[in-house]
């Protein structure tokens, strides 16, 4: 296939150094955008008539019919017939409509070019990706909403500290989630932004009008310095950045749900639909998407460092080095997309066992905060108090008690102002009620809660 830069080169290149440099195989992945790009930008070049109309409608019509044909599967790109997305379409336009081909390039360089299809390309993906949070965060109200009212053990240090609605549970990662689509939102706005016109590095001589082709395209802003446009992948850094958190808090949901379906917790059980079995034990359903999803953050990571490490000290403005932020790009959307899709849909199938849950705080003195909170509110200091109730968790561990079965008399013998009450606190209910703070656990702040979650659900994004 011909070079778009072949006329200076009296040799061809070598073999080996043409497979290296090639980067169809996977920026084909941008055909919608670079075909889309390039009616805008031809439009704006016929508009500001630096080519002819008719030169543009033929263009023009060259263009969409290539982009049909792509969609349609009639066009299928090969990656040996071209470097990079960009000859692919220049060669397969000169196909069609001869050398008129060569004028789509006016005013323009590959290297403004793929920031425009990268930046074209994300802008879909980050709506996509915010809708998916967006679902995710539904099953998660919907499944908290279900089960209000259902008490199960928090824990710090994975060991039972206070017991919690496990709504006030499942809403922990709504409002985690919600601060996922908040830097989504936040950092479109700086992919907004029109790279197109900046050409290789320093602008163009060509009277264009940039302005045109960013309101033809959709974008809010035009850069404002050509040579940034042209070295900036902040963009994509920050992407990659805002979704190594989102999978970090993926793989915590995915560690839970792996925790909560095993034998011990029996917290959960998730649908057969999303689990596989073992082909030597007959008994086993394992919890594969949670792990997998666990184990892509891994990837998700690896990929920021990718990009960042590629980037860094890298002079001003394309160097070829750039064309590696791609792979990294790709798969960080589509392991975001799988793992979103498939975490709201387990969390919209699971089974809450809720008697599990409420037996296993039995007898796990996860209420002597409220114990010795009860003792403050009586006068004595805090630390008194949990000394106190210390000395009470030892005599019942001893004694081979639970802290709930305790009698009036007893607890009177380990201070005096202990008093039917008391009895009633001890008991994982009067716990989670007792936590009416804003934010707490109590079933009317979670109801609270979820009421507002609904009203943030309702946002346009
Ligand atoms: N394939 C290149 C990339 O993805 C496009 C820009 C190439 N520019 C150049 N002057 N070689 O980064």
């Amino acid at each position: 296939m011909e070079k778009l830069w072949g006329g200076r080169f009296k040799k061809n290149i070598n073999k080996e150094m043409e497979k290296f440099i090639s980067s169809l195989s996977f920026d084909k992945k941008l055909v919608k955008y670079d075909l889309l790009g390039s009616i805008a930008h031809v439009q704006m070049l016929g508009k500001c008539k630096i080519i002819s109309k008719e030169e543009e409608n033929k263009i023009v019509e060259g263009l969409k019919q290539i982009l049909k044909e792509v969609q349609v599967n009639k066009l299928e790109i090969i990656t040996r017939e071209a470097e990079d997305i960009h000859s692919w379409v220049e060669n397969k336009l000169k196909e069609k409509i001869g050398t008129v081909a060569g004028k789509l390039h006016i005013a323009r360089s590959r290297n403004d070019q793929i920031a425009l299809d990268e930046r074209m390309y994300l802008k879909e993906e980050v709506l996509k990706i915010q809708d998916l949070l967006k679902d995710l965060q539904k099953s998660l109200l919907i499944t908290a909403r279900k089960n209000l009212g259902v008490i199960m053990p928090g824990y710090t240090h994975l060991q039972h500290a206070q017991p919690l609605l496990f709504s006030h549970y499942l809403m922990a990662y709504f409002y985690m989630f919600e601060r996922d689509k908040g830097r989504m939102q936040d950092l479109y706005k700086r992919i907004d932004v029109l790279p197109l016109g900046s050409a290789a590095l320093a602008g163009t001589s060509f009277p264009i009008d940039r302005k045109y082709v960013a309101s033809q395209l959709g974008f809010k802003k035009i850069s404002e310095n050509s040579l940034d446009a042209v070295s900036d992948r902040d963009f994509i850094l920050e992407f990659l950045s805002a979704s190594a958190i989102l999978m970090m808090h993926l793989s915590r949901l995915g560690e839970e749900l792996v925790l909560w379906s095993s034998q011990e917790f029996n917290f959960i059980e998730l649908d057969d639909s999303f689990c596989t079995g073992s082909s030597i034990m007959p008994q086993k359903k394992n919890p594969d998407a949670a792990e997998l999803i666990r184990g892509k953050t891994g990837r998700v990571y690896g990929n920021l460092i990718n990009l960042l490490t590629m980037m860094k000290a890298l002079p001003l403005a394309y160097n070829h080095d750039m064309q590696e932020d791609k792979e990294p790009l790709f798969d960080t959307v589509s392991t975001l997309e799988n793992s979103l899709f498939l975490m709201s849909k387990m969390i919209e199938t699971m089974h809450i066992n809720k008697r599990k849950m409420e037996k296993s705080i039995k007898g796990d003195f996860s209420t002597t905060t409220e114990l010795a909170d009860y003792l403050v509110k009586k006068g004595l200091s805090f630390r008194e108090a949990h000394k106190l109730v210390g000395g009470m968790v030892i005599y019942c561990l001893e004694n081979k008690k639970n802290l709930e079965d305790l009698t009036l008399s007893e607890l009177k013998s380990f201070h005096i102002n202990f008093d039917e009450k008391a009895l009633e606190i001890l008991k994982p209910q009067s716990a989670v009620e007792a936590k009416g703070s804003f934010g707490g656990t109590s079933l009317k702040r979670v109801k609270e809660s979820i009421r507002k979650a609904k009203k943030i659900l309702k946002q346009k994004l």
